[in-house]
């Protein structure tokens, strides 16, 4: 083993890509986050799990810097995103890809245009090097020869395609999903956690999905992290997850539904003082 020397500038594999230190994010007077805590390690796909509302669309916004934390630090390749400028953040931005929740295409430009459109806003590229660039994109994701398609007249798991085609389209090395494979039947939903393997195996990059997929989830991830209510309730590997016998961790991977749990509980707590009887 190398000797690991602090560097921000390191290509070390084990070295975290993002690190994040006691997260807290609020809209307005609602604190969402409230101090959370974790890393993601270089060329790894961390998946974030959690129930609706539970804030990871939030925690994924703020990791891109769209949100601004009211406490704590956002380390992204050794530079602290909370604590720099606008004009700083737009240079990691570009290092950064993102395919977000409902994140739809311009349905007034072609699918090539859709794609080309990072490229035009932040490179000084040549319009005929864009086109190489986007047609490789197009293909990288099984959608070669699809460029001059509206996204209208793309299905739904084309349309998310071509959304990851757009995130692909300045290189980036770190990918962030929201949902990838929501709405999609699983046959086109399989076909995207390919893509997402594909893209960390083959060119290591460093990925964070937030999915309700729990099949995906498992499939895609080195890490995991649970989140719920704003506070992170358990994290590790997803052998880790699996194995956990913490009742919050089994109650979302064995899908007991929240509500009724809790409910049924104070319910028959009340009536016979004692835990309703979950065993089969
Ligand atoms: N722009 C906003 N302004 C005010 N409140 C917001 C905003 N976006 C989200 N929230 C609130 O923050 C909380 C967390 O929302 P978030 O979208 O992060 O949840 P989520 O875990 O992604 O849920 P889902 O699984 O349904 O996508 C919710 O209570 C939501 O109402
Ligand atoms: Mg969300």
């Amino acid at each position: 083993m190398e000797t690991k020397i602090p560097d921000a500038n390191a290509e070390d594999s084990n070295e975290a890509v993002i690190s994040v230190r006691d997260l807290r994010v609020r809209y307005g007077e609602r604190e969402i986050l409230h101090g959370v805590t974790f890393e993601v390690p270089r060329g790894q796909t961390l998946v974030i799990l959690g129930g609706s509302g539970s804030g990871k669309s939030t925690l994924l916004r703020t990791l891109v810097g769209l949100e601004r934390p009211s406490a704590g630090e956002i380390w992204i390749k050794g530079q602290n995103i909370s604590r720099i400028t606008e004009g700083e953040l737009d240079v990691i931005r570009k290092k950064m890809g993102l395919s977000f929740q409902g994140g739809a295409l311009f349905g007034s430009m072609t699918v090539g245009e859709n794609v080309a459109l990072p490229l035009r806003e932040h490179t000084k590229l040549e319009d005929s090097t864009i086109q190489i660039v986007m047609r490789l994109k197009l293909e990288q994701v099984g959608l070669a020869g699809f460029e001059n398609y509206n996204p209208s007249q793309l299905s739904g798991g084309m349309k998310k395609r071509a959304a990851v085609a757009r995130a692909l389209s300045m290189d980036p090395e770190i990918l962030f999903f929201d949902e990838p494979s929501a709405g999609l039947d699983p046959i086109i939903a399989a076909g995207i956690d390919n893509l997402i393997l594909k893209l960390q195996k083959a060119f290591r990059m460093s990925i964070v999905v937030v999915t309700h997929e729990l099949a995906s989830a498992f499939l895609i991830a080195d890490r995991m992290l649970l989140i719920d209510k704003g506070n992170i309730v358990a994290q590790g590997t997803k052998e880790e997850m699996q194995n956990s016998k913490l009742p919050r961790v089994r109650q979302f991977l064995d899908r007991i539904a929240e509500p009724e749990v809790e409910g049924e509980m104070d319910y028959l707590q009340m009536l016979t003082g004692e835990a309703p009887d979950r065993s089969l």
